[in-house]
């Protein structure tokens, strides 16, 4: 018998000539926690997909040995029945299904008369809210009425309820809190201590360190490199991923600040599903020419809606002042925002940012095509120049800027949907956890073109849940907690502490609602 319980050798895929993996092992022991490694379009989530069948034997070439047997899988329910269970970069769930429709979906539990046994699968459902940590889900209601975060930590219960023997996780923590990742952390600790082996994919290298036995590196396709993971540091894993050290994650770059030019007063937002219950509750702040404003908060704590509400996109009611050079702006939809210099980088790109079908070159100029269009004919030479400007400047991996764009890594689809919003050069932008899914780079080149823009002028407000990154370059943070502002603090040295102390509301300063 082989000492692993699963060994993929020299396994090969190409989509259309270019090859996605070229010739990679991996191999797994039962118990063991494998952290994959890689940057944006390494290969990472198509080597996943091909161990689940997603793409099934025939497709790619190469060997999958499962327990020492030849694997020859043709669909996701041949290895899950064998005990190989993934969880997908993006979200599968079904939005208008209840939490335990979803856990149970294809998976269902009957009773003895063949009938779905709800009960029983309410009462499962629920006892896997409790061990994930989240009591206060109502297993009955839609997942649709959960954030993110919570939606993510559904999809592990759902994965978790099917018995797996290698659990494999893409990019499981990038919505998560803090909190919720330690718990998702100890759920895999755990799994361990019960021969469950697993597969984690992450860019945040501090949890790969955390809990994996072995790390696996990938480049272009290619395998690079298989360690123990005590024998590696998360500087050399960088250097393994890139190909080259690099040395400072930050490129914090001395800019000029000027005044006040944007200014957003008592922005209340009310929850759709319950209009009496306010998800963001008088939230009033100033934005400064060529500042970065950085927003903390926990997941959840009303963030994205106020950013949705700025841009006119809040699906609920909201009411708010908008100011731009001390002039009152009135914005009732993205247009209307656009059209006042305000941009929005979604959080959630699959839903807003991106119309997967189109090309990667179109959706980076969807939103401005009508600057490209004179007399009513699109200037398809324009615009081309546009695409490559910007594929060049954010380095997207794409071997044409013709090819659909749900083609591209996740990292890679971030980049394109950030190159299209920075088209009409705005002046304020805001950027909605905007290095989600990217790679240490890529994170790097994002941070540089943020320093450029304000540079040039531009300010940015920039919601992100990573406290080293907002440290790494806001100039001044706010913090937003339970859908108020609970902190106002210039980056002067700012702890980590004294963030997290306002968001969870555990600080006595008053916040200051005006810059000035
Ligand atoms: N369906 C597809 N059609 C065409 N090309 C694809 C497809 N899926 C992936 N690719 C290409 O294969 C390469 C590997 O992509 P993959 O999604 O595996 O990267 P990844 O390592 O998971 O990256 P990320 O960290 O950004 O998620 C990329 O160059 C990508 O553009
Ligand atoms: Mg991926």
């Amino acid at each position: 018998m082989s000492e692993y319980l699963l060994e993929m050798r020299a396994i090969v895929k190409d989509f259309a000539g270019v090859k996605a993996l070229d010739g990679i092992d991996l191999a797994v022991r039962a118990g063991e926690c494998v952290g994959l490694c890689g940057e944006n379009g390494a290969g990472k989530s198509t080597l996943m997909k091909v161990l689940s069948a997603v793409y099934p034997h025939g497709t790619w070439s190469g060997r999958i040995l499962w327990e020492g047997r030849e694997l020859q899988a043709r669909s996701i329910r041949e290895t899950e029945a064998a005990g190989i269970v993934i969880i997908h970069q993006e979200l599968m769930l079904v939005p208008h299904l209840s939490v335990t429709e979803n856990i149970f979906l294809g998976n269902e539990i009957t009773n003895a008369f063949g009938m779905l046994d709800y009960e029983a699968m309410h009462r499962r459902a629920a006892a896997l809210m409790a061990e994930l940590r989240m009591p206060q889900v109502n297993v009955a209601l839609p997942v649709s009425q959960y954030g993110g975060g919570h939606q993510q930590l559904i999809e592990i219960a759902k994965a978790l309820n099917k018995q797996a023997r290698l659990l494999i996780l893409d990019e499981p923590t990038s919505s998560l809190t803090r909190a919720e990742t330690e718990v998702l952390l100890d759920i895999l600790r755990e799994l361990k201590k019960k021969g469950v082996a697993s597969v984690l994919i992450s860019h945040k290298l501090e949890e790969i360190e955390a809990v994996c036995d072995t790390i696996t590196v990938i480049r272009d396709g290619r395998h690079i490199g298989t360690r123990p993971m005590g024998e590696l540091s998360v500087e050399q894993i960088i250097a393994m991923m890139v190909g080259r050290e690099i040395t400072e994650l930050f490129p914090r770059e001395p800019h000029a600040i000027g005044e006040v030019i944007f200014e957003a007063r008592h922005v209340t937002c009310y929850d759709p599903d319950n209009p009496a219950r306010k998800r963001v509750d008088d939230v009033s702040f100033a934005l400064r020419r060529g500042e970065i404003l950085g927003v903390a908060g926990l997941v959840g704590a009303g963030r994205t809606e106020m950013a949705m509400a700025i841009f006119g996109a809040y699906p609920g009611r909201s009411t708010l002042e908008l100011w731009m050079e001390g002039r009152r702006l009135s914005v009732r939809s993205p247009q209307e925002a656009v059209a006042a210099g305000i941009c929005l980088v979604p959080e959630d790109r699959k839903r807003h940012g991106i119309v997967p079908l189109m090309g990667v070159g179109h959706n980076i100029t969807l939103s401005v095509l009508s600057a490209h269009a004179r007399h009513g004919v699109v200037d398809s030479v324009g615009e081309l120049r546009v695409i490559d400007r910007m594929i060049e400047r954010m380095r997207i991996k794409t071997a044409s800027s013709l090819l659909p764009i749900r083609g591209l890594s996740g990292g890679n689809q971030q980049k394109a949907v950030l190159a299209k919003m920075l088209q009409p050069a705005p002046r304020v932008l805001i950027l909605d956890e905007p290095t989600r899914g990217v790679d240490v780079g890529a994170k790097y080149e994002i941070y540089k073109l943020m320093m450029a823009f304000v540079k040039e002028g531009m300010s940015i407000l920039m919601i992100s849940s990573e406290l080293p990154e907002l440290l790494g370059v806001a100039d001044r943070v706010i913090v937003i907690g339970e859908g108020r502002l609970r902190g106002d603090f210039v980056n002067d040295g700012l702890s980590q502490e004294a963030v997290m102390a306002a968001a969870i509301g555990q600080t006595e300063t008053p916040p200051a609602a005006r810059a000035d």
